[in-house]
């Protein structure tokens, strides 16, 4: 995810920007720039890769002269990453410099209205339209402000904006709606950044800007205007933690603030796909001929990635009626696998680099295949082969055990199966609408099950002392339970195993004997009666069950498990998304029990390069 900071004050601007900027490193980024004013020249240097190739570059700041500046680290989303589309951004007459966080949703309508005006883009970016907006609107306005508050009501999507005009050297102009922004207070000094973490080592005294919100920051003092364009009195809070917490945004780890992301992260890969009620996937060659032709659809991924692709085997098969196999990568390329120019090839990677993943979707290239793969990191090697990819917009993910990568990976399969069912004409419009109706409540509905963690917290000081456990499901329940059982081993080391509960009476019920720990997942409502009885079946043989519902079975589960824990109900389908949100948690709380390094379990790599 990008980060911001801004500087303005009394000492030189760029060695400030450049120390905010790398406490906000932690946040993953592949670029980095910075702009300085200085009277009416506005100074801009930006560098792909590594913080230290913009340092470098600037001898650490100093080849920048000026008081004024704002600097940014762009995880890209909108253009590749490379030196034209990192941030600042320019306007066409080099006049207003501007960083973004966040995805302006109709930055290319936008971007086409301006270009029949004659502006001229450099860069790939959705962030350049903001700009270049800005530029247009001033022209007319004269007032940087007045031309702010037009643009905000043009520009749909999320964002924190920091900008600076070189007509108006002496102060910067911070907006934001849906991305975090805030204002920090110093003596004879004031700052914006996208989180504390950049202002910690400055100032302690901050404020946290609310959606709609504009901010004219100079070096005395900071006006805060409403969407009404009245002064808002903003309180103000002192931050007391230590700076070594600060990387993580005050979270003791990457995973738990990576989970405590998961709404923020569903929100950005559902709503640019949503339009006027419809799915949208721009740019996506999927019409009903194509979806007709098909003979099979082929999912190829490895570990959690695998785990989304079983759910997409139950959801894609209902939805579609087009056979489904999953298949690890890894497997893919030594099974003589059925794939030709009549199938469709689904590669899912978080990380865009999965060596095996990256040779199986070659493999299926090979044989004829069509790619689409789902990824969260643009312009990673996977994305870049194949013919079509869906980002995840998950935002950068530093520990190691993927969390919100999953979510959003899970989300992207299901919206792009109910598009190719509605492409073939196989929902009604009443199923259409209220599956994407429950699509858009998720992200609300992942707060409400975060908002449960102290109990999750409970149950894993109750039970982080087993060494072995069982998670059984059935269909969608199964599926989850492979992930559940995933981030419990790989954080925690205890050893578990995911069963299909109906196969537990073929074998794997002679290991349950009192005291087994078995986390029983009866979330899907069409199977729950028969979670119910696999739930009996253990308890009969002396096992501590610990289970997962929806919030209107939980009466009927409590009667037998020994614990519960319960996400909302929704459509079937989406229950994984919010299910397993409880089960990450509960890894977390056991790996926290257990000392484990949570953050880099050992013996893992959060991008396995080699076979
Ligand atoms: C588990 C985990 C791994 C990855 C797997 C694939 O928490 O993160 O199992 O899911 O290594 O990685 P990607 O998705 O980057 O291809």
């Amino acid at each position: 995810m990008c980060g911001i900071v801004g500087y303005i004050g009394k000492e030189p601007a760029a060695p400030i920007l450049l120390g905010g900027l790398k406490r906000l490193e932690y946040r993953g980024y592949d670029s980095a720039g910075i702009c300085v004013a200085d009277g009416g020249q506005l100074h801009v240097a930006k560098a792909k890769g590594r913080l230290e190739n913009l340092s470098g570059m600037t001898d650490g700041g100093r080849t920048l002269p000026g008081t004024v500046g704002i600097g940014h680290t762009r995880w890209a989303t909108h253009g590749e990453p490379n030196d034209i589309n990192s941030h600042p951004h320019l306007s066409e007459d080099g006049k207003i410099a501007l960083v973004h966080n966040g995805i302006i949703e109709n930055y290319l309508e936008l971007r086409e209205f301006l270009e029949r005006k004659g502006v001229r883009f450099t860069s790939e970016t959705d962030s350049e339209v903001v700009a270049q907006l800005l530029e247009y609107y001033y022209k007319k306005t004269d007032t940087v402000l007045g031309a702010l508050y037009m643009v905000l009501h043009r520009i749909e999507g999320a964002y924190a904006l920091g900008i600076v005009c070189a007509d108006a050297p002496d102060r910067i102009y911070a907006a934001r709606k849906d991305a975090p922004l805030l204002l920090g207070y110093g003596e004879g000094c004031n700052f914006i950044a996208s989180d504390v973490t950049a202002l910690v080592q400055h100032t302690r005294e901050v404020s946290y800007m609310e959606d709609g919100e504009v901010a004219v920051v100079t070096a005395d003092g900071i006006t805060v205007l409403n969407a009404m364009e009245l002064p808002v009195a903003k309180p103000r809070q002192h931050i007391d933690w230590e700076i070594s917490a600060a990387e993580k945004g005050g979270y003791p780890h990457f995973m738990l603030k990576e989970i405590m992301e998961e709404p923020e992260a569903m929100r950005r890969a559902i709503s640019p796909r949503i339009k006027d009620g419809r799915l949208v996937f721009d740019g996506l060659q999927l019409g009903r001929t194509e979806l007709e032709n098909l003979r099979n659809i082929a999912v190829i991924a490895c570990g959690s990635s695998y785990h989304v692709g079983m759910m997409g085997k139950y959801n894609l098969e209902s939805l579609t009626r087009i056979p489904v196999e999953v298949t690890l990568a890894s497997e893919f390329r030594y099974c003589d696998p059925i794939v030709d120019e009549r199938t469709l090839a689904i590669v899912i990677s978080q990380s865009g680099e999965t060596l095996d993943t990256m040779a199986a979707m070659r493999e299926a290239k090979a044989r004829g295949a069509r790619i689409l793969s789902i990824v969260n990191v643009v312009g990673s090697s996977i994305a870049r082969e194949s013919d079509d990819v869906l980002y995840t917009y998950a935002g950068p993910e530093i520990a190691v055990a993927t969390t919100k990568a999953y979510s959003t990976q899970l989300a992207v399969l299901d919206m792009l199966g109910i598009h190719m069912a509605d492409t073939l004409g196989l929902l009604t419009a009443e199923r259409y609408d209220a599956l994407v109706c429950a699509l858009q409540r998720l992200p609300e509905q992942l707060d409400a099950v975060l908002a449960d963690c102290e109990n999750i917290k409970h149950f894993a000081s109750q039970y982080f002392n087993h060494d072995s456990v069982f998670f059984i499901g059935r269909n969608l329940d199964y599926a989850l339970g492979l992930e559940g059982s995933l981030k419990l081993k790989e954080i925690s080391y205890i050893h578990s195993e995911a069963y299909a509960s109906g196969e537990l009476k073929h074998g794997t019920i002679s290991l349950i004997e009192p005291g087994t720990l078995v986390v029983a997942l009866g979330t899907y409502a069409p199977l729950f009666d028969k979670a119910m009885s696999n739930v009996v079946e253990v308890k009969a043989r002396g096992a501590s069950v610990l289970a997962l519902t929806t919030a209107q079975q939980r009466g009927q589960m409590e009667k037998t498990a020994d614990a519960v824990m319960t996400v909302p109900d929704t459509e079937p389908m989406f229950l994984p998304s919010l299910g397993v949100v409880p089960l990450q948690l509960f890894a977390y709380y056991v790996a926290l029990q257990r000392g484990c390094d949570i953050d880099k379990p050992r013996n893992l790599a959060k991008s396995v390069t080699v076979e």
